[in-house]
């Protein structure tokens, strides 16, 4: 069942949009995570769940309810923050206590679920400190334990653990998953951190300039991400991008990686899995660091084995980094710990390509190399739309990576807890009625997808 619905929902600030025909369905119980880069609107989509901004246009509801306009203190919404603003005068349990008392529940009652939320967040000992007597984490703890205590439907946080430093950011991690596992409320939480997103979320929604260009499992984005935006956004460290183009030989399709116009660096035969009609493609070519290993000989059937000298070397302990060139691109290959490796050494990089992710240079979208995975009546059907040869433009991009998240057979398995068929027809809809007009080139290129 759907527990949180948002339904085209846009936000402007006068001429300017910042939410632009946002939809998500989050699942009862749901870790959900909006994930990305500053500015792209998520704390004003937060908020407008919250009940603290109205939006533009759309419809939020909650538990099945729409809630436009309800207050946002009558929303059963708690909602926590970077700054998470202690009453320094009163002790931890009054803080914990504070808008129960407001409410009106009752001292004993109130003096039971602060020490039952206390016991939940390992804060038992400190209930009769002042707020100036705790550290940065447990100061957050409290914050939690004041929204915890309230029971809500529905808990959102905005970025709570950005104060904190890198090891008390790291506890405090395991510590909200470990609490989401226990009380089962559904979460809405806000980063950048794609290290927050990957390591807490049931699903992630990746944000872009007001727009989810992905949503899927940690696992999904991180195997599968579905453009360019998302791929430099998720990894640590990150993904690494190489140039090269898709040619056809007699045997069926080749990736020829390289500068465009020299002699390719390595070329990997696709055969005949490759999608003939993708010849001629200039593409980037992305690479996991931990799908790069070292081989003693240079000459490997079917992979592509670069010899390099290693530029740089950073031991992290568990493993080895090392930097190497490739086409005037910086290549970080992930490696075992304790390699006799020296600034200089020539190897042999083996680049594994059965994890290549590939993106169309120009639409910076991912390719599917392999054959179609869907049938061509299975997008005309729901377009309502012929095939026809014209470019996408940003919009339909934007509609694109929501058809191809809606599609992908993963994702289509978790429509059980939420309606992912409706909101794909809602998007096809979406696209035959906003894009009559070139929705032939709009069909050919979700036939690409
Ligand atoms: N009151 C406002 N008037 C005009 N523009 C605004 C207003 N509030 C937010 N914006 C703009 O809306 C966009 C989205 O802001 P928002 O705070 O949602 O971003 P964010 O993704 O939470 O970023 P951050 O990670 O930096 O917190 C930004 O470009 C911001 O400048
Ligand atoms: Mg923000």
């Amino acid at each position: 069942m759907c527990f949180l619905s948002v339904k085209n929902i846009t936000k402007r600030f006068g001429a300017l949009t910042v939410l632009d025909n946002i939809e998500l369905e989050v699942a009862d119980g749901e870790f959900l995570t909006l994930l990305g880069p500053s500015g792209c609107g998520k704390s004003t989509l937060l908020g407008i769940i919250a009940g603290l901004e109205r939006s533009s246009g759309g419809v939020i509801a909650i538990d099945g309810q729409a809630v436009n306009d309800v207050l946002a203190r009558d929303r059963d919404v708690a909602m926590i923050f970077q700054s998470y603003a202690l009453y320094p005068n009163m002790s931890v349990r009054k803080n914990i206590m504070f808008g129960l008392k407001m409410r009106g529940v009752p001292r004993r009652e109130r003096d039971a679920a602060a020490v039952r939320v206390a016991e939940m967040l390992r804060i038992t000992h400190l209930l009769d400190r002042k707020p100036h007597q705790l550290s940065g984490g447990q100061r957050q703890r409290v914050a939690m334990g004041r929204a915890l205590v309230r029971n809500p439907k529905l808990f959102l946080f905005d970025e709570p653990l950005s104060n904190l430093d890198a090891q008390l950011r790291a506890e405090m991690r395991v510590e909200i998953k470990r609490l989401h596992q226990k009380v089962g409320t559904t979460v809405v939480y806000v980063t950048h951190d794609q290290v927050e997103a990957m390591t807490m979320s049931t699903r992630i929604a990746v944000m872009d300039s007001g727009h989810i260009v992905q949503l899927g499992t940690p696992g999904e984005i991180y195997d599968r991400p579905n453009s360019l935006f998302v791929a430099k956004f998720v990894g640590s460290p990150a993904m690494n991008f190489l140039p090269g183009a898709l040619v056809e030989d007699d045997h069926g399709l080749v990736l020829d990686i390289g500068r465009p116009g020299s002699r390719p660096d390595c070329s990997v035969a696709l055969g005949r899995i490759g999608r003939r009609e993708l010849s001629g493609r200039q593409v980037v070519v992305g690479v996991r660091p931990e799908a790069i290993y070292l081989a003693a000989d240079e000459t490997r059937e079917g992979e592509c084995v670069l010899r390099r000298p290693v530029d740089v070397i950073e031991p992290t302990g568990a493993d080895t980094l090392a930097i190497f060139n490739v086409a005037g691109s910086e290549v970080t290959a992930r490696l075992g710990p304790g390699l006799n490796l020296a600034v200089g050494d020539a190897r042999n990089f083996v680049l594994e390509p059965t994890s290549f992710h590939i993106f169309d240079q120009q639409t910076q979208l991912r390719l599917d190399i392999g054959r179609e995975r869907r049938s061509e009546s299975q997008f005309t059907q729901f377009a309502g739309c012929e095939l026809g040869q014209q470019r996408p433009g940003r919009e339909d991009k934007v509609l694109l990576l929501q058809a191809e998240n809606l599609t992908d057979r993963r994702s289509m398995q978790a429509e059980d807890r939420c309606d992912f068929r409706g909101l794909w027809k809602r998007v096809a809809a979406n696209l035959a009625g906003r894009h009559r007009s070139h929705s032939r080139g709009l069909c050919r290129s979700l036939m690409r997808v």
